[in-house]
């Protein structure tokens, strides 16, 4: 823009440009006479977007970019020279003819420019109020003409409205690739592409190799995101033709959300939670361990309920029996009876999956199943055929080759058809069926009992083998490789003799309490900051190795409402760790104190349950571990001077590699009172078994009541089965606490008590997880009718302890426990 001009002209144009660096900062629009440079900044035209220059966290490199105008925090949803940054505070952005974006240097080098192959009279680059930032002629508003848009070269993010695919005119695919880390915006390992080879399906690669699929679109949802549910928030739009095939999502609601890479390859949905003034996940990829692509080979089947998690499909046996009993699946099944496609194949049906790869696909719409059974049949590379729409019911979904990629979905699976040899089809099987039915009636009893008996054979079988191979301690190391290679223990590490010094020599007077496996002392480090000092007590089962990871996994959780860990000290027996110290003490100190629960008003109770909430939010979904906390109760959660909760003792939490969401485990630890069925009778724990604690806590809360222990005279239920009387007799606001008097919203009560109930369920699969937790309790709107709570009586925890010897490691009363099978 400063070519020189002589004269007059150079007069105007100074005086325009004075003008227009005023405008800066309003406009949407950049003409080829302005620019912007500095801190200077365009916004769309409904505020909701800003470009401008930006430093990753704690990076020094400049780079252009866009983010959320009203968000505080920034967050860049696109990155222009993410390859290339600035090393200073100069860069210029302007727009030149015939219609490029070009970013300078100081030295005045293009460091980064736009690429179109049209040209425009009047170029222009103007930030729409989508965030797409487009190059287009001043006169001309259709995005058909647009020279050049960045939702055509999106980086980590997909904001509503952007076509992730192939257009196959221009052949241009859009995909969305992670930032290095988050200090570095420039192409990471992962990608995540629409695959239109065969009938389309999402997938997440890391380099070449494919890491995780979505599953095909079914009309309703991906076939392998089964919480990816209608919602009121946003849907997604699903394009298939010849010219283009791609996935978008719109906005139905204000709320602001956005799917993003990871630079660890976990794509997240986010949404604003504006009254918390924070981003919550909404929905992350991959879910567990079964997500990971293709781990149980050909024919296999994933089903992270049973163990090992790999099955053949009924009529499939491993390929190298050898190979898959030692856990290496990925060689996969094949058939127990091969095809004869010239003397006819059948159909066997199996339900409840996910849909496998269909990379090798072909699809036709409008066509019923009988027909697609018909053409499948008729050819004979065709091996599977589904329902491609379950919404309408129509359409056919063909597979070519081997299948591959199947989960058991629980609930929410779908149905496919597998080519089989004649004898083990569906069809072969409906021969003598009247028969069938008689024998079968007769049987029924027999093979009930039978069934029975063996099922319970089976568990212990597997409780047994568990333990054999180990899979008892927990091993974070694998789930940590990546990070542990990069940097080891960043925690400082303390000396004893300070830490003796600071607690007095562990001195009585300084002990605050007892937690799951040990005292926690008071302390005064020299430099006059007050610590809280966890023991590992010598009797404690964890190894060394464990507690280091342990160690590690809470160094590397930073969350507000998670306590911190500021160091550990490991000298000869010690094992002991430095946690910042809290004030307030627990909440059990607060809800269960007939003084002091006085002082805690409904707003900050609320306040307290939604941190909770968010701290638990954080644990089960943070991109690279997951953790299941296993022992949230009131005494583990503490309270800082200004009464946050921050969740603490992670003595017993379980961590997962980033994909499992559960496991079983013959040594139950965890709380009476907090635990949830399936755990505490059959070790089976998952998220859920969290979301149950919660549930206990959160009505706790509510009605300053222990949930053990709770007695009322009318009745012979413990707190939770107390409560959900009062709300299915409609009387939810008399298990309030009395201390609260009126001064309560009674509304945000009742939800919170209904969000409760719908997280202590019998059934794990019915309490929902915590993001929808946040969900409803920060928003309006309808909430499901929330069945019987799992334990409503106190009785039916007993017998738990039955077969089992019980170790008890507490002085207050609750009482973490271990329970070791007697196996
Ligand atoms: C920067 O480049 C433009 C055109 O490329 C040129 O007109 C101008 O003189 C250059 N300025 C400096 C300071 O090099
Ligand atoms: C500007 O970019 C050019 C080309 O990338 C580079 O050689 C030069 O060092 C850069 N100048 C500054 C000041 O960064
Ligand atoms: C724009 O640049 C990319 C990569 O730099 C290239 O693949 C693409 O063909 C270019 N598009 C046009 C229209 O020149
Ligand atoms: C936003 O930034 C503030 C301070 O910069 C930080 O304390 C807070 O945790 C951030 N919030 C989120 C959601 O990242
Ligand atoms: C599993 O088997 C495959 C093929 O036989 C082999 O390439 C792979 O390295 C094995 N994986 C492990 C972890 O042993
Ligand atoms: C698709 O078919 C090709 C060619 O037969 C094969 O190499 C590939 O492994 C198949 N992919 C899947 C996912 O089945
Ligand atoms: C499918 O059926 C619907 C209604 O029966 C019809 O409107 C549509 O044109 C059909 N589509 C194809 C591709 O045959
Ligand atoms: C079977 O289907 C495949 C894939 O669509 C196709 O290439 C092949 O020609 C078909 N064979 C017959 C006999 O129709």
């Amino acid at each position: 823009m400063k070519k020189s001009i002589n004269g007059i002209l150079l007069l105007f144009l100074v005086s325009v440009l004075c003008l227009t660096e005023k405008i800066a900062g309003l406009t949407d629009t950049l003409t080829t006479t302005q620019s912007i440079k500095g801190d200077e900044t365009i916004i769309s035209a409904g505020g909701s977007f800003v470009l401008g220059f930006f430093s990753p966290s704690s990076s020094t490199n400049r780079y252009v970019g866009i983010w959320y105008n009203k968000i505080p925090n920034q967050t860049v949803v696109w990155v222009a020279n993410r390859e290339v940054p600035l090393i200073s505070k100069s860069g210029v952005l302007e727009v030149i003819k015939p219609g490029l974006l070009v970013l300078r240097n100081d030295t005045n080098n293009t460091i980064w420019k736009s690429n179109s192959s049209t040209s425009a009279p009047n170029p222009v680059v103007q930030l729409l109020e989508t965030g797409n930032l487009v190059v287009k002629d001043a006169n001309q508003d259709d995005p058909g003409m647009f020279l050049w848009q960045s939702f055509d070269y999106p980086t980590d993010t997909s904001l509503p409205g952007m076509k992730l695919g192939h257009n196959f005119v221009t052949g241009l695919e859009v995909y969305l690739s992670s930032w290095k880390s988050p200090e570095d915006p420039s192409p990471g390992e992962y990608t995540h592409h629409c695959d239109s080879t065969g009938y389309p399906q999402n997938i997440v690669k890391k380099g070449s190799i494919l890491r995780f699929r979505t599953g095909p679109w079914n009309g309703l949802g991906f076939s392998g995101v089964p919480s990816l549910q209608k919602n009121s928030i946003f849907s997604y739009e699903v394009v298939i033709n010849s010219k283009e095939v791609y996935y978008s999502f719109k906005l139905l609601s204000s709320t602001i959300t956005r799917y993003t890479l990871s630079p660890s390859g976990v794509g997240q949905r986010w949404t604003w939670d504006n009254q918390a003034r924070s981003w919550i996940i909404y929905l992350s990829t991959p879910d567990d361990t079964c997500d990971s692509y293709g781990l149980c080979g050909a024919y296999g089947s994933c089903d992270t309920r049973i163990s090992p998690i790999c099955e053949c499909l009924d009529k499939f046996s491993p390929k190298f029996p050898d190979k898959w009993n030692k856990g290496n699946w990925s060689n996969g099944c094949i058939r127990n009876v091969a095809l004869d496609c010239q003397s006819g194949d059948g159909f066997k049906k199996y339900s409840g999956f996910k849909l496998p790869d269909t990379h090798n696909s072909s699809y036709n719409t409008n066509t019923s199943l009988k027909e697609c059974r018909r053409i499948c049949l008729k050819n004979c590379s065709c091996t599977a055929y589904s329902t491609l729409d379950i919404s309408s019911g129509s359409g056919c979904l063909f597979w070519f080759g081997d299948l591959i990629d199947m989960k058991v979905i629980s609930g929410a699976g779908q149905d496919i058809h597998v080519r089989m040899a004649s004898s083990d089809s569906d069809s072969n099987g409906k021969k003598g069926k009247k028969l069938v039915i008689s024998l079968a009636l007769s049987l029924a009893m027999v093979l009930l009992s039978l069934g029975l008996v063996l099922l319970l054979q089976r568990r212990n079988k597997k409780r047994a083998k568990q333990k054999k191979e180990g899979m008892e301690g927990f091993n974070l190391s694998m789930a940590y490789t990546d990070e542990r290679h990069k940097k080891d223990l960043e925690l400082p590490l303390f000396e004893l003799s300070r830490i003796i010094k600071a607690t007095d020599n562990f001195s009585f007077n300084n002990k605050l309490g007892e937690g799951g496996f040990g005292p926690v002392y008071k302390g005064l480090l020299e430099e006059g900051q007050e610590v809280a000092v966890k023991r590992l007590s010598e009797h404690s089962t964890q190894g060394l190795e464990e507690f280091k990871n342990e160690a590690i996994c809470i160094a590397k959780l930073q969350h507000r409402n998670l306590v911190k860990l500021l160091g550990c000290c490991i000298e000869g027996k010690e094992k002991i760790l430095i946690y910042e110290y809290m004030p307030n003490k627990s909440l059990d100190f607060f809800i269960f104190d007939q003084t002091k629960r006085k002082s805690l008003d409904w707003l900050t109770r609320f306040h307290i349950i939604q941190g909770i909430a968010r701290g638990l939010l954080y644990l089960h979904q943070d991109s690279r571990l997951r953790i299941i906390h296993r022992d949230l109760k009131a005494s583990n959660i503490l309270l800082d001077a200004d009464m946050n909760p921050k969740i603490s003792d992670f003595g017993t939490a379980r961590s997962f590699g980033g994909n499992e969401t559960g496991a079983n485990t013959s040594r139950v630890v965890g709380t009476h009172g907090y635990m949830s069925p399936e755990y505490a009778v059959d070790g089976l724990f998952s998220v859920k078994s969290d979301v149950f604690s919660f549930g206990v806590l959160l009505i706790e809360i509510v009605s300053g009541k222990r949930n053990r222990g709770f007695l009322h005279h009318g009745h012979q239920f413990n707190l939770l089965g107390h409560a959900w009387k009062l709300y299915k007799e409609e009387r939810a606001l008399e298990l309030v606490d009395l201390h609260l008097g009126n001064s309560y919203n009674s509304s945000e009560v009742l939800r919170s008590i209904h969000v409760g109930l719908l997280c202590v369920q019998q059934c794990p699969e019915d309490r929902p997880d915590m993001s929808s937790v946040i969900f409803m309790l920060g928003n309006e709107g309808h909430l499901p009718e929330a069945t019987q709570p799992g334990f409503f009586m106190e009785r039916n925890i007993v017998k738990a302890d039955n077969s089992s010897s019980t170790q008890a490691s507490s002085s207050k009363g609750e009482i973490t426990m271990t329970q070791l099978e007697a196996r």
